[in-house]
């Protein structure tokens, strides 16, 4: 079983680069399931109804996975819970059921499934639950006939990362964050089991400061404005990985970087 799983796509350039590669990464991996992160899809705060059916039934992609601006856009309210594939941080302090921070689902070849959203604590919004505490939670709510595992843990750290993935080596099949939209080089299998990566990276504009135009982030830093926020729209590039998973015992065999250039093609 193949996953491709990308992390946070930032607005109009994000969707526009997951539109451009999304077929031809297809063609050469034949992913069974696509997993995206969604929180900055929407003009890089939120995800809207539109933009979530582009996601889902233009573009295909099997689950969404948010982080600490799943309800930017108020919007997302009156859907979210029609929708089981929107995964949401389980752990968060506005997370009224922790429930929606799971989803169990099967693939069109077959292959079941099940998805997590958890949010960190260090350096993150006040409110936020034990990650640890609710990984096992979360995943004792899975059939056991479901191997195939799979953690999206959006936080700030490295460290928290590593921690909580450490934590579940040899009991999940996929941890990776997501959050910092910086990628990082660190991809490896946990205890011979466990695929890891501190994080995916964005998949939008890198000729930014995390996605954001970097004139107004220069302003917040030097001068403490916040206005004029919004997605940089240069050097976009798509970024991910593609694990490749052993269905029947859940263990990861392989996990690759996955980086697609916009703006050379
Ligand atoms: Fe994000
Ligand atoms: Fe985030």
């Amino acid at each position: 079983m193949k996953i491709l799983a990308l992390g946070d796509v930032i607005g109009r350039p994000g969707r526009q680069a997951l539109e451009f590669f999304l077929s031809s990464l297809r063609e050469e991996y034949s992913p069974d399931l696509i997993i995206v992160n969604g929180e900055n899809s929407a003009g890089g705060a939120g995800m809207t109804f539109a933009i979530f059916e582009e996601l889902t039934h233009k573009l295909g992609i099997d689950v969404i996975t948010m982080g600490n601006h799943w309800m930017d856009k108020k919007e997302i309210y009156n859907f979210v819970h029609k929708h089981e594939n929107i995964v949401l941080p389980g752990n968060m302090g506005n997370v009224s059921d922790p429930r929606k921070g799971l989803f169990i689902g099967t693939t069109k070849t077959g292959h079941r499934y099940a998805v997590a959203n958890l949010i960190g604590r260090v350096f993150m919004v006040e409110g936020n639950k034990n990650p640890f505490d609710f990984a096992d939670m979360l995943f004792s709510y899975v059939p056991a006939s479901v191997r195939v595992r799979i953690l999206d843990f959006h936080a700030e750290t490295s460290s928290e990362k590593q921690a909580l993935a450490q934590y579940l080596a040899g009991r999940v099949s996929l941890v990776y964050g997501t959050h910092t939209h910086t990628p990082t080089a660190d991809h490896r299998i946990l205890r011979n089991h466990t695929g890891f990566v501190t994080d995916v990276g964005m998949t939008g504009p890198y000729d930014s400061v995390i996605g954001t135009d970097t004139e107004a982030s220069l302003r917040r830093f030097l001068k403490g404005e916040k206005k004029g926020w919004g997605p940089a729209k240069n050097d976009i590039q798509l970024h991910g990985i593609l694990t490749e998973m052993d269905s029947a015992t859940g263990q990861c065999l392989k996990i690759e970087r996955i980086r697609r250039d916009f703006a050379s093609t």
